[in-house]
């Protein structure tokens, strides 16, 4: 069975063949009639042991804008909370004769040890700190559709990249595609293996921002640490948040972008989140074409 469970285990090409399929279905998601009916013969279930506003909706819509039978399931309401393992839980859900399913879980690994306990696809919408990679791939989507292409572009990660799920996929996908990629943040805040991803660590923000052509403003993950680890969030904002008056004095326009959800006022102002150097909409709105090209290519594995 294929999935999708992060960005290490996919190379160049099947970044690209993502890409140019979700070209496709853009295409498709702009026209009168949006749906195309690809996927009348498969049921997807979208599972989330986590919150979410955007990966959750974004995955249901894509897959119901190629036809799939679609079902959610949100742990908080489920019998998860009767003690139910995640075995149990998804093989009951299989039986009623799912083909995939979308998962968000705050344990890293998490699709990789379903993987190796049932029979069906998986795709990982988000593993605690460890890969997010439809966001990775919509975050590269979008660079390549306001820049041209990602190879050759400076990228700078920003902020909390201990506990981001986003900078790691990130990461990942944009070597594979030959960007340049520096993080920047307090040194409480960045991995220990940061070297061996072939990532620089720029701790002075300005000279991260003087350097870069896009800088991906990460949200603090205060429900993942502990409070020791970090600076003040009046500190934080000092040093690493991005401000309207920052921006204006380098003497280049770069490309800001977020993942969200977005605590405004600390990693960025509102001015700079809601002006037009931002694309932090326009990721979003490229999350449903990606999602839906990252589907239709696992259901296809399937049908055959
Ligand atoms: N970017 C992202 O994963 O947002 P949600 O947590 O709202 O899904």
């Amino acid at each position: 069975v294929d999935h999708l469970l992060g960005i290490k285990y996919l190379n160049e090409a099947d970044v690209q063949l993502i890409f140019e399929t979700a070209d496709h279905f853009k295409e498709v998601i702009n026209r009168p009639i949006k749906k195309v009916p690809s996927l009348r013969d498969i049921t997807i279930a979208n599972l989330f042991f986590e919150n979410s506003t955007r990966t959750k909706l974004s995955f249901e819509l894509a897959e119901k804008r190629l036809s799939a039978d679609v079902i959610n399931f949100s742990a908080a309401q489920s019998s998860v909370k009767k003690g139910e393992t995640l075995i149990d839980t998804v093989n009951n859900i299989l039986s009623m004769k799912v083909d995939m399913v979308v998962m968000r879980h705050p344990n890293p690994g998490a699709g990789v040890f379903l993987s190796k306990h049932i029979k069906a696809s998986i795709v990982n919408a988000g593993d605690g700190a460890h890969e997010h990679p439809t966001q990775a791939l919509l975050d590269s989507y979008s660079i390549r559709e306001k820049l041209g292409d990602v190879a050759g572009k400076n990228v700078v990660i920003v902020g909390d990249i201990l506990h981001s799920r986003v900078a790691l996929s990130n990461i990942f996908a944009l070597k594979l595609q030959g960007a340049n990629v520096k993080v920047c943040g307090p040194m409480t805040l960045i991995p220990k293996y940061i070297d061996s991803l072939g990532v620089e660590v720029e701790t002075n923000l300005r000279k991260a921002l003087e350097w870069c052509d896009v800088a991906n403003m990460l949200r603090v993950q205060n429900e993942r640490m502990d409070i020791s680890y970090f600076p003040s969030t009046r500190e934080y904002t000092q040093q690493f948040g991005v401000n309207k008056t920052l921006l204006d004095s380098l003497d280049k326009e770069i490309v800001i972008m977020h993942p969200g959800p977005i605590n405004r006022g600390v990693e960025i102002t509102s001015d700079v989140a809601d002006s037009k150097q931002a694309i932090i909409l326009n990721q979003v709105e490229n999350g449903v074409a990606i999602r839906m090209a990252v589907i239709y290519l696992l259901a296809s594995k399937i049908k055959n």
